[in-house]
């Protein structure tokens, strides 16, 4: 079967994750449940690290995108293991304060970011925004004046360069509520205007160009128009950008054919890149930063489950039903997002049998995975899905009112509760 890095099976013929049964995880802590295997967390960590923090000599920076999975104890790892964290909303910003993040390493994101959390972000003196309009823009500069502080920036540019088709060069990425466009020179324009705030200190210029980007030739091409760009905002406003951000979209292995590549792989080609177009203009290479969240976390998740009914339909199909769903991992019904799955307690034995994986909401699109193979499953046993560390958590919803699962994190063989179980108090806590 298809095992995945850190992940086991033990003497009993049971998944293990980080050298814990899930058997045991299952019944300590119930189902369904996210586990995450936090020495896997870690070393994908210091794998981005040891690559992207050499980019020449020690100039490049790796920023977890928290909206990938965001909760304190999260915040804590990426912080001990010396990552900078993006966050995109007040709520993620307030839960990595709370975990003790510190603030100068914070990116703040987002299209629309609020007044409030413009002045919230200002005043937990976060390190950098990352600017998406000229209306942010202007906000940013009169409340910093108020507050008597400089906003340190990036511009959000959309290089229009899009990582899913395979036409990189389609204008049509100008059609994304992200950011300023390159190529209508909206992006020079925004630098200019940034020039001419003085509370606003234009420092970078950022990008990102999709999710679960196998290929390399988007980030190459994404960082020669960028660095471009760092050229012509060096020409028309004397400003020397000194850091260039890619944005993350990294990809990880969901199903066999899934071929992710190391992060150096990625590391030197782009930083070729940047040198080129550094050199032609004489520019000084400026700091590289990568902010990837899936490829951190991804595969450092399962989410446990119980089996419950499975429905065989002669002719058609066999529906085996969890007691999750779409509330904890809406992937598939979103974007029919590829998964692999196992029966826990019979790991060992061969996935012969092709079935559908059904939540338990009222809905038929509620569904984890459609004729996939696993082992031959009964009423009791507990399925494990492969690779939902990441946007699985983050996603999930109380749709139908169920409760959002337990998250335990596996720390060297031992586990440890790190977001509690909802329960039915939780659900009316807000209700009058
Ligand atoms: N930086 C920016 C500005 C982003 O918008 C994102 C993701 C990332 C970094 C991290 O991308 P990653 O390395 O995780 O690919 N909900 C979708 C994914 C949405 C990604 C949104 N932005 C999913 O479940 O596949």
């Amino acid at each position: 079967m298809l095992l995945y890095d850190g992940f086991d099976i033990n003497e009993n013929g049971h998944l293990t994750v980080g050298g814990y049964d899930t058997l045991a995880l299952a019944e300590e802590f119930g189902t369904p449940l996210y586990v995450m295997n936090e020495d896997k967390i870690r070393e994908n960590c210091r794998s981005f690290l040891e690559s992207f923090g050499r980019y020449n000599g020690g100039m490049g920076k790796v920023t977890y995108a928290s909206k990938a999975l965001n909760c304190k104890a999260m915040c804590r790892i990426a912080a001990e293991e010396g990552l900078c964290l993006d966050v995109v909303s007040g709520g993620e910003l307030y839960t990595a304060l709370q975990a003790g993040f510190p603030s100068e390493r914070i990116y703040f994101h987002g299209n629309n970011k609020t007044p409030d959390e413009i002045r919230y972000a200002l005043e937990s003196e976060i390190g950098c925004f990352i600017v998406d309009n000229l209306e942010e823009l202007k906000l940013l500069q009169s409340d910093a004046a108020e507050l008597g502080k400089t906003a340190v920036i990036s511009l959000r540019v959309k290089p229009g360069v899009d990582a899913h088709t395979h036409d990189f060069i389609r204008t049509g990425q100008i059609d994304s509520k992200f950011g300023f466009a390159l190529e209508t020179g909206e992006a020079l324009d925004a630098a200019k205007k940034a020039a001419l705030y003085p509370n606003v200190l234009l420092k970078g210029l950022h990008c990102h160009i999709g999710s679960q980007i196998f290929e390399t030739d988007p980030f190459v091409l994404a960082a020669e128009r960028m660095a471009t760009l760092m050229a012509e905002v060096h020409q028309e406003t004397g400003i020397t950008i000194e850091e260039l951000n890619l944005g993350g979209g990294f990809g990880i292995k969901y199903i066999e054919t899934d071929r992710p590549l190391p992060p150096e792989y990625y590391m030197e080609l782009i930083a070729d890149a940047i040198g080129h177009v550094c050199t032609h203009y004489n520019l000084p290479l400026p700091h590289l930063v990568v902010e990837p969240g899936r490829a951190i976390v991804g595969n450092a998740g399962i989410t446990l489950y119980t089996i419950g009914n499975i429905k065989e339909i002669p002719g058609i199909r066999t529906y085996v039903s969890v007691d999750g769903g779409m509330g904890d991992n809406p992937r598939y019904a979103l974007y029919k997002s590829d998964y692999t799955a196992v029966v826990a307690n019979k790991a060992s034995q061969p996935a012969d049998e092709t079935v559908t994986i059904a939540g338990k909401c009222c809905e038929s699109g509620d569904l984890i995975q459609e004729n996939t193979k696993i082992q031959q499953a009964e009423p009791g046993d507990i399925l494990a899905v492969f690779s939902t560390g990441a946007y699985n958590y983050s996603m999930a919803s109380n749709y139908n009112r169920i409760p959002r699962p337990a998250l335990v994190m596996v720390k060297e063989g031992k586990p440890y509760l790190a977001v509690r179980r909802e329960s039915y108090e939780d659900l009316v806590r807000n209700d009058l």
